[in-house]
């Protein structure tokens, strides 16, 4: 399915503002793919639809991964935050013929994983660094992901770690898993 195609699809599930933020996070992974030489149209689909489940509710998330049997783990279960990830990968998998790199990448956009592939790195900072998001620091990062793509994620998690921190909320350990990955693979 083109691009094109595929935002019609994708207007069927979201609200006009994570649209928004959805079209932006594919140009911006588009500018990444071209940067790091990765497939742009391949990349870009993976990125305008990996928010696509985000509007569902919890439980039919919950009832979907349960009917379908997809595997999650107990914790991501109980705190919900990445199932719309897991759901979005098979919806896509199913009824648009996405590869497993462009499922994998929309599988894990929330906490990143250990040893990803550059496609995968594109499509997890492009939706923290698109042009709708306004936190402190995000100019920076976005400069950083094009010239340290690992650097910008590390910093993004440690954002993210030292905000979950300081509300006292959860951890999700799977963000910690790819922090430490790369951390100890990148020591040079
Ligand atoms: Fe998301
Ligand atoms: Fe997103």
């Amino acid at each position: 399915m083109k691009i094109e195609e595929l935002k019609k699809e994708l207007k069927k599930y979201l609200k006009n503002e994570r649209y928004e933020h959805s079209i932006c996070v594919m140009e911006m992974s588009g500018k990444l793919a071209e940067k790091y030489n990765v497939d742009k149209t391949k990349v870009m689909k993976a990125a305008l639809m990996h928010d696509m489940a985000k509007e569902t509710s919890f439980d039919e998330l919950k009832k979907y991964i349960k009917d379908k049997n997809i595997y999650v783990s107990k914790m991501e279960m109980l705190l919900g935050v990445t199932l719309h990830g897991k759901v979005a990968a098979d919806i896509c998998m199913k009824k648009y013929n996405f590869d497993e790199e462009m499922c994998s990448a929309i599988s894990n956009h929330t906490t990143g994983k250990p040893n990803m592939t550059m496609f995968e790195k594109i499509v997890f900072i492009a939706d923290k660094i698109d042009e709708t998001r306004k936190y402190n620091g995000v100019q920076e990062l976005r400069e950083l992901a094009f010239k340290d793509i690992d650097l910008a994620i590390v910093k993004n998690i440690d954002y993210t770690t030292e905000n979950n921190l300081k509300k006292r909320r959860p951890i999700l350990e799977q963000s910690i898993k790819t922090r430490n990955y790369i951390l100890i693979n990148n020591k040079n």
